[in-house]
């Protein structure tokens, strides 16, 4: 088979068979494809979309492009969860360890920053030694002794994910309904767990500007999910403004830890609880969404969810007495208080063009090669609806070098919408695809 036939077939609005596919995926992801042409093809599916036979074809063929974990030898019901990805969206390190506190393990692999969206990766590795690559062994034997796990998509799972997900991210092949579902599900299918939430988040901020694009998007993983034999829900969530106030690696470490320990904004650890609850009720620990919530936020409130993140740090090489003095993960030299202007409320904070003056500052990547800056980003408590005076405090920069922190102020108040009229606060739930 030959590559350029699959670019071209596809360039010009065809579709590709269950076989070319299969082909482009163990081709890709053994070496025996260049970047540039697998781009082109990415670029192609961007473009001409994929219907629904091809989706599930690319995320099974993804999803086997490595092992594929049986974990009910070291647990009898494994949960997971992923995000479609957002800006400030720093979910997972709160959810995680509160879900595993109440004695449902899970097991997840995530992803680094795509585009203007942050990763969960990327916010662990703040955590100097912390490391997500872990061999099949490494990933067992953890879930078995600690009941989390949190892994990249190294050699062994989903690599075609891997590779493909780091080309998408530098290619402008991220917002692709085909690509985001084949890439999430196939990392879901690959790391085994019985029961997925899938967090779709749509607005400004995310790959899904609408709900309507979100709900096709959580449709499709769905069904993939239900088809594979996982239980599978999907919370389409806004994603108009930041989740919670940090954007940025450590920034949301912090936020996380600040929220693991009872503070930390309203909007974020409202959703952290949706989210938790969804799990909790899979899992069949709880009978409704309340009573689940009720035992995530017992377990944050007597300090389990605390002691599992401490011990998710421990587990794969950082220094967990870091959980107890967030002062010393990485942090900026710059630190630039932002005021208003102006009076009036605050109709919109662009989620977008805050990730990507975030990425500019140094807390993603521009090209595959960039190394991340950790302690870089911005802090913004306020939230679309408030109602705020001149002088009032907007938000601050965080920054390693005065000509970005300059750029990324000008770029955080050209972000902000104002109006004379009050202005409703956005809605965070949107609707649950099931
Ligand atoms: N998260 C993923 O894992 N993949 C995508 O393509 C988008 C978000």
């Amino acid at each position: 088979m030959a590559i350029i036939n699959l670019i071209e077939q596809k360039r010009d609005g065809g579709e590709l068979t269950t076989e070319q596919i299969e082909w482009f995926v163990r081709a890709y992801t053994a070496g025996d494809v260049p970047d540039y042409q697998a781009a082109a093809l990415m670029m192609a599916i961007y473009l001409r979309g994929m219907n629904r036979r091809e989706i599930v074809d690319l995320t099974l063929a993804m999803a086997r492009s490595g092992e594929q974990l049986d974990l009910h030898e070291v647990a009898p019901f494994i949960v997971d969860k992923h995000s479609s990805g957002g800006v400030g969206d720093k979910t997972t390190l709160v959810v995680q360890p509160m879900v595993a506190a109440c004695g449902v393990p899970v097991g997840k692999m995530s992803g680094r920053g795509l585009g203007s969206s942050g990763g969960t990766l990327d916010k662990m590795e703040s955590f100097p030694g912390w490391s997500p690559d872990l061999t099949l062994e490494q990933f067992k034997r953890q879930l078995a002794d600690i009941g989390l796990v949190l892994a990249g998509q190294t050699g062994d799972l989903a690599p075609a994910d891997g590779k493909l997900y780091a080309l998408r991210d530098v290619t402008g092949t991220v917002a692709s309904t085909p690509l985001i579902a084949a890439s999430i599900m196939s990392k879901k299918l690959a790391s085994g767990a019985d029961a997925i939430v899938l967090d779709v988040k749509m607005g400004q901020g995310a790959f899904m500007p609408t709900v309507e694009m979100a709900r096709e998007l959580a449709r499709i993983m769905v069904d993939i999910g239900q088809d594979a034999g996982r239980q599978t829900v999907a919370l389409i969530t806004d994603m108009n403004q930041p989740l919670g106030h940090a954007v940025g690696n450590a920034l949301e470490v912090k936020e996380a830890l600040d929220t693991l320990t009872g503070g930390g904004p309203a909007d974020f650890w409202g959703h952290c609880l949706d989210v938790a609850g969804y799990m909790l009720l899979l899992a069949g620990k709880a009978g409704t969404v309340e009573e689940a919530k009720a035992l995530a936020t017992a377990a944050r409130d007597d300090g389990r969810a605390l002691d599992k993140f401490r011990a998710l740090v421990h587990a794969q090489g950082g220094d967990p007495s870091t959980v107890d003095h967030p002062e010393r993960l990485p942090q900026a030299r710059l630190v630039e208080p932002v005021h208003a202007g102006r009076d009036g409320f605050l109709a919109g904070i662009n989620a977008r063009a805050i990730g990507w003056s975030c990425v500019r500052l140094g807390a993603g990547r521009q090209v595959k090669e960039d190394t991340i800056d950790y302690g870089v980003g911005m802090i913004i408590p306020v939230k679309v609806g408030d109602h705020l005076a001149a002088g009032d405090l907007l938000g601050t920069i965080h920054a390693n070098d005065p000509a970005r922190l300059a750029q990324a102020r000008r770029e955080f108040l050209e972000a902000l919408t104002w109006s004379d009229e009050p202005v409703a606060p956005l809605p965070h739930l949107y609707e649950i695809v099931e």
